[in-house]
């Protein structure tokens, strides 16, 4: 009977819970054992209580959830390599033979590096005395499968991320909610939306929303971005518009790679000899990853976890790690280090301004 571990890592996102629901029921629905592993990395390094065999009932109610129920972190101790061993003594000890983990580009790599020197990792702890040959021999293979969990919806290889339209619909629901008393003053509103290096929620919430003006990083702007902005507002107003939204990505630069911050598009809005609008600023900040999911993370949450098992059990140690993807509405299996690879390249170009380049790399498969 196959041991099979669930964990969630790094930053939260709404669809967590549906992809540990899913796993631990698939699991125990084809005849294995469900473990999860609770807050991420660093319950793997701890062991004991954090690691604990899951039934078809604890996970009752996990899909109307949001964040992650079995907890997450960024851990520190997993980027050292007696992090590592730890962890490695700890899925020994506790009989798992395969790991899902869900998270973000970091929490990924970190699983890969975890699977390349799964080898190297049983030998120092047999040669430590901590464990013996007999003990490691069951688990000379890592199976390790990953599903993509992040709001920013950054990862290259599939095109949508567990969590990022919860983050959309909720930045919607706010901006709604912004525009009225927008509405009500005459008022200028400068929001900033999260998504790290991508400007993926910001771009979305900007069409879905009919803000005036929109900053991302992969379209800088260009060195007349004040008059052409302000160009632009000014011909909203004239045409009867009492509010004024503008949308701004956390990670927005101009054109030299510059940051674009929102208080330097406030001054500009409220300048007297410009426009002259009461401005304020919303950051819009964690009510975009908290709160529960919408249909589609749940949706894709559950039937990415149902495929990662069946990889899970598929795989032979010549398999390469993979992850799971949606790709043109299908749930697909992908190989994991190309994909991460990738993002890290996309987010390199942008730093260096190599925008056209990087939005190449992002459109290719
Ligand atoms: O990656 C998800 C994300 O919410 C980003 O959009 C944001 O930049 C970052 O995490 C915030 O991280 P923290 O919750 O650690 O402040």
């Amino acid at each position: 009977k196959k041991n099979i571990a669930v964990m969630t890592s790094g930053g939260d996102s709404p669809g967590m819970n549906a992809v540990v629901r899913a796993v631990v029921r698939t699991a125990i629905y084809l005849g294995c054992n469900a473990y999860c592993v609770y807050e991420g990395y660093e319950g793997l390094v701890r062991g004991g209580k954090y690691i604990k065999q899951m039934g078809w009932e604890d996970v009752r109610g996990y899909l109307s959830e949001g964040g992650t129920l079995i907890g997450t972190a960024r851990c520190m101790a997993f980027f050292e390599r007696e992090g590592r061993l730890q962890a490695a003594k700890n899925m020994v000890l506790n009989g798992i033979d395969a790991l899902i983990i869900c998270g973000g580009d970091g929490s990924l790599t970190g699983a890969d590096r975890f699977r390349s020197e799964w080898p190297s990792l049983l030998e120092e702890l047999v040669s430590k005395g901590d464990l013996d040959q007999k003990q490691i021999e069951p688990y000379k293979h890592l199976n390790i499968v990953g599903l993509v969990g992040s709001i920013d919806n950054d990862l290259s290889g599939t095109d949508a991320t567990i969590g990022a339209y919860s983050a959309l619909s909720r930045i919607c629901e706010m901006v709604d909610y912004i525009e009225a008393t927008a509405s009500s003053h005459s008022r200028a509103f400068v929001i900033e939306v999260m998504g790290r290096h991508c400007g993926w929620l910001a771009l979305m919430a900007a069409v879905a929303t009919g803000a005036d003006f929109l900053f991302i990083p992969e379209k800088p702007r260009e060195d007349n971005w004040k008059e052409e902005m302000c160009q632009v507002i000014k011909q909203h107003r004239n045409m009867g518009k009492r509010k004024t939204i503008v949308i701004i990505a956390e990670g927005a630069l101009d054109k030299h790679g510059n940051k674009i911050s929102p208080s330097m598009v406030k001054d500009l809005l409220a300048d007297k000899e410009g426009l002259g609008l009461d401005t304020r600023i919303t950051t819009l900040g964690h009510v975009q990853r908290g709160g529960s999911a919408v249909a589609y993370d749940r949706m894709l949450g559950t039937l990415q976890g149902v495929e990662a098992v069946k990889a899970v059990l598929e795989a032979t140690p010549e398999t390469e790690t993979c992850f799971i993807a949606i790709t043109e509405n299908k749930i697909t299996r992908k190989p994991l280090m190309a994909a991460v690879k990738e993002t890290k390249e996309v987010a390199k170009l942008i730093e260096a301004q190599r925008f056209n380049e990087a939005m190449a790399l992002r459109d290719t498969e």
